[in-house]
């Protein structure tokens, strides 16, 4: 039988963070990446840009077999996962809806944060989504446009005073307005989750990147899809500069090599 893959995409290091835990819990699947560093961010881009862009993903993560996708990008998730379910006959899984899902179970005073990149606010899905599981729950949003390029820059890492300010100007508005849970609703921001329970010891976070990992798996299982050989094949691409990319990215996953792939 020919080796199947888990295609997994994201503007960047984000989607990684969703790798590391498709590796954690599902460790002998194939796993296809594609970090589209050139198009980064998305977040300030429009939602056609982004509908493209996520066609272009799909389009080249498919010369690979594969027997699901993880839109591991909100902002893609929110703008253009539609249109791809309709383009691909595939399963797609979005980060979007399991982080909703997660962040409705814990809250007790009712009150969620999401912070997100600004495309992903205005599409307002998680507000949607999170009232969806209950109406009397109030979300409060908040855009955060400073935050994917101070991670892929790497200088959330040289300066950790300056990474707190900038949180706490994004969040503190949130916090002022009562929430118990926040969402981080940006695969980058995982990178950011020490930190930001540091300044937020009594809030609970929760991450975009890692609770779609549960429902991936659980299809798997149901479909008796589960890769049965040992030796998982990983592959990793970006659409910029794999030097630059590894910077980081060997931070976030072991022995990671990484190659350039140019769209067509
Ligand atoms: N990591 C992505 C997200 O979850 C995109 C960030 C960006 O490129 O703006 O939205």
């Amino acid at each position: 039988m020919s080796r199947k893959y888990i295609g997994v995409f994201d503007s960047g290091l984000g989607g990684l963070t969703t790798v590391s835990e498709i590796i954690r819990q599902l460790p002998d699947e194939n796993i296809v990446f594609i970090g589209d560093t050139a198009n980064m961010p998305y977040g300030s881009k429009t939602k056609e840009q982004i509908i493209s862009f996520t066609l272009n993903n799909i389009h080249t993560l498919l010369e690979h077999d594969l027997k699901a996708v993880v839109i591991a990008c909100n902002t893609s998730d929110s703008n253009a996962r539609n249109v791809a379910e309709k383009e691909f006959d595939l399963p797609i899984f979005g980060v979007i809806s399991p982080a909703a899902r997660k962040a409705a179970e814990i809250t007790v005073c009712k009150k969620i944060g999401v912070i997100a990149t600004e495309l992903t606010v205005k599409s307002e899905r998680y507000e949607k989504l999170i009232k969806e599981h209950d109406s009397d729950i109030e979300v409060y949003q908040m855009a955060c446009p400073k935050l994917v390029p101070l991670v892929e820059s790497g200088l959330f890492l040289s300066d950790k005073n300056a990474m707190i300010r900038t949180l706490k100007d994004y969040i503190d508005p949130l916090y002022e307005k009562g929430i118990d849970t926040l969402i981080l609703g940006c695969t980058h921001y995982d990178i950011l989750m020490d930190l930001t329970s540091e300044i937020y010891p009594d809030l609970k976070l929760v991450s975009s990147s890692r609770p779609v990992v549960f429902d991936l798996k659980e299809y798997l299982e149901k479909n008796d899809l589960r890769e049965k050989e040992k030796e998982a094949v990983r592959e990793y691409y970006t659409t910029s500069d794999p030097e630059e990319f590894a910077k980081i990215a060997q931070l976030l996953i072991k022995d990671i090599e990484i190659k350039q792939r140019v769209f067509r």
